[in-house]
């Protein structure tokens, strides 16, 4: 018996798998390295002390998905795999829908044909659109802005649907809100390829001299200093949100929603100011226009994971930055 982990060894997935193998669950990983590398099945073993199946397989790959559920009894999926750029799936659509709804499509046609049925899904708080008003409830009406966010929300219907047709399955949808961060060891982190497109990632680079600048997209937004707010959460903390959501999986059947967010919203000058003060470094900045597309503010209320899954995020800002900069300056070359 094992959960299957897609997009393992990817940035959430791989801080994911480190958790599950830590409290003794069984695991197989799938993923076909796109955007990630075969060394990162070293480091979760190093950092977890166990050992796993790793398979590079693509999830366009049918039989070879069909193949990872023959050799072993999978009997929960976290469904990590996809991609996930903003604004490359606003130059790539047919790629990003094809790769995350055909991927997903394949995954759950091989889960139902071996009796699989129940799948923790990576959602993301862009299906909440612009927001009305903030905190974020999971029943706030959902609309989105671009393809990525289209695929996410497409697949939370798919995978309702799903469960509509079949009432044993157990579906979790977690939408989670600006994962920064990295492993305490400093081992594991983002790597993002090229220019970062994310803030945390972007300050990195400026810290480490690979970037001479921060541009802040904006100061005119109705916030408390003019710069967009988000609710940044460390990815251990969303990693921990996973273990919650299995054990869920394995009580219930039905669809439920969770925000995985920490229900504190912080500026861009808010995160430039906390890194540079956990690190004792100074980032430069430039305020530039706003970027198309963005929302002025975006953060959530978690109350139904605290309550439900008895889940909430301990790490605080501190530790986000501490933890991004350790690990970016151990691997960035
Ligand atoms: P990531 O790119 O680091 O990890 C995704 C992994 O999936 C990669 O290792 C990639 O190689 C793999 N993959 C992609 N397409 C695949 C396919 N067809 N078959 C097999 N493997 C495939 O991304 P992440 O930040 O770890 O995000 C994980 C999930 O969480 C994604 O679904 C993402 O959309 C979602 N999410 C991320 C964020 C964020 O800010 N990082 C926010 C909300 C939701
Ligand atoms: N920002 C800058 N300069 C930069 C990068 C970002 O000022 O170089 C600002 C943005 O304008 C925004 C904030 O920093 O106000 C955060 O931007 P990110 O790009 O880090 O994150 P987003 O909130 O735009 O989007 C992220 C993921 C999406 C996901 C969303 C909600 O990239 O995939 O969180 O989960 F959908």
């Amino acid at each position: 018996m094992a959960i299957l982990v897609t997009g393992g060894t990817g940035y959430i997935g791989s801080h994911t798998s480190i958790e599950l193998l830590k409290r003794g669950e069984r695991i197989v990983v799938l993923d076909n390295l796109s955007n990630s590398k075969i060394e990162m099945c070293d480091s979760i073993k190093k950092l977890s002390g166990k050992d796993f199946k790793f398979y590079q397989v693509d999830l366009l790959d049918k039989p070879e998905v069909e193949r990872v559920f023959k050799e072993n009894k999978i009997e929960e999926v976290i469904h990590f795999a996809g991609l996930k750029a903003v604004g490359e799936s606003c130059e790539k659509p047919i790629e990003y829908y094809h790769n995350n709804i055909t991927g997903t499509l394949n995954l759950v046609d091989v889960m139902r044909k071996n009796g699989c049925k129940k799948i923790v899904f990576s959602s993301s708080a862009t299906v909440y659109g612009d927001p009305k008003t903030v905190p974020i409830k999971e029943d706030f009406p959902l609309s989105t802005t671009n393809p990525y966010g289209s695929t996410k929300l497409m697949i939370e219907r798919i995978l309702t649907d799903v469960y509509k047709s079949d009432n044993e399955w157990s579906v979790i949808l977690l939408r989670y809100f600006n994962p920064i961060g990295a492993h305490e060891s400093g081992e594991i982190g983002e790597n993002p390829n090229g220019i970062p497109n994310n803030l945390m990632p972007y300050i990195n680079y400026v810290a480490a001299g690979k970037l001479d600048h921060l541009n802040v997209f904006g100061n005119d937004y109705d916030t408390h200093d003019g710069t967009g707010v988000r609710d940044y959460i460390h990815v251990v903390d969303l990693a921990l949100g996973h273990l919650k959501a299995i054990d869920k999986a394995r009580k219930i059947t039905g669809v439920e929603a969770y925000n995985l967010g920490t229900g504190t919203g912080y500026s861009v000058l808010d995160i430039v100011k906390a890194f540079e003060k956990a690190n004792d470094i100074k980032i430069k900045y430039e305020i530039t226009n706003r970027r198309p597309g963005d929302i002025a503010v975006c953060f959530a209320d978690p109350t139904k994971a605290k309550e439900e899954l008895g889940w909430e995020a301990t790490r605080d800002l501190e530790q986000m930055c501490k933890d991004s900069w350790k690990y970016t300056k151990n691997n960035i070359k």
